[in-house]
């Protein structure tokens, strides 16, 4: 079914290849930065793909959260606690899809604890929203041209994780269900892991999981 999905960061590498992977599902978009010209940016490299996109540049983010079915918050670790608070009064029932990686500066190590991760720490600046954690995992660049890829996905709301499945298989991913939220804490380790074997492989940033399941 057809959603509105706000994308706060839209400009940015993964808000703005995200933004064009859900757009390409026929969903209504609604593109929001701090900078609206990284916006039309990406609304212009959208339309000259998909000239028939359904996406809509919003000046407010507050606006957008509340318009929308579905809220991702594309942008930096550091900036997720100010943005949630921002969004909290718009977001109650809302599905919220965590893709933050909680990376230092030199994306060397993660910034949260073992004991939590950002899509926790976001579900608890958002405590009347659905946090999903998704997406986390894939390189924008692999967003556009890797298809099968899995996308795991975590979440304490069953429907709200059904929901972000559709939408990861829709994007061309094998959605795998990692369990409750607190499994971001794996799955925001595993996109370190894959950092470092680019890096070691002197490699740009790309390449994606796969779990390989043998046949019974
Ligand atoms: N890039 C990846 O490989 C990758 C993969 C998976 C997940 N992620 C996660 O995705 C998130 C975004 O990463 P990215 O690489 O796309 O970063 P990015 O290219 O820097 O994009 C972030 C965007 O958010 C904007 N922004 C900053 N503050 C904002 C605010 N208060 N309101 C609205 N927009 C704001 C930034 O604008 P300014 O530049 O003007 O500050 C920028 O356009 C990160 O949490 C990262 O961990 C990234």
């Amino acid at each position: 079914m057809k959603k509105t999905i706000a994308i706060i960061g839209a400009g940015g590498a993964m808000g703005s290849a995200l933004s064009k992977s859900l757009a390409a599902s026929g969903h209504h978009i609604l593109l929001m930065d701090k900078d609206s010209e990284k916006c039309h940016k990406t609304y212009d490299h959208i339309f000259a793909e998909l000239p028939n996109a359904d996406i809509e540049i919003l000046n407010c983010i507050h606006e957008g959260s509340w318009e929308a079915d579905v809220i991702i918050p594309a942008v930096a670790y550091e900036i997720q606690q100010e943005v949630a608070d921002y969004i909290k009064d718009v977001v109650t029932g809302k599905i919220v899809i965590s893709l933050i990686n909680p990376l230092n500066e030199d994306k060397s190590k993660l910034l949260t604890s073992s004991l939590s991760s950002a899509a926790e720490e976001l579900q608890g600046y958002l405590p009347y929203s659905k946090v999903v954690k998704a997406f986390n995992t894939i390189f924008p660049s692999d967003l556009k041209s890797i298809t099968h890829a899995d996308c795991f996905i975590a979440g304490d709301d069953e429907t709200a994780v059904a929901t972000v499945c559709s939408l990861a298989k829709e994007s061309g991913f094998v959605p795998q269900l990692a369990g409750n939220l607190s499994a971001s804490r794996t799955l925001e380790s595993m996109m370190l892991i894959l950092i470092q074997l680019c890096r070691k492989n002197n490699i740009p940033e790309s390449g994606s999981f796969k779990v390989l399941f043998s046949k019974s």
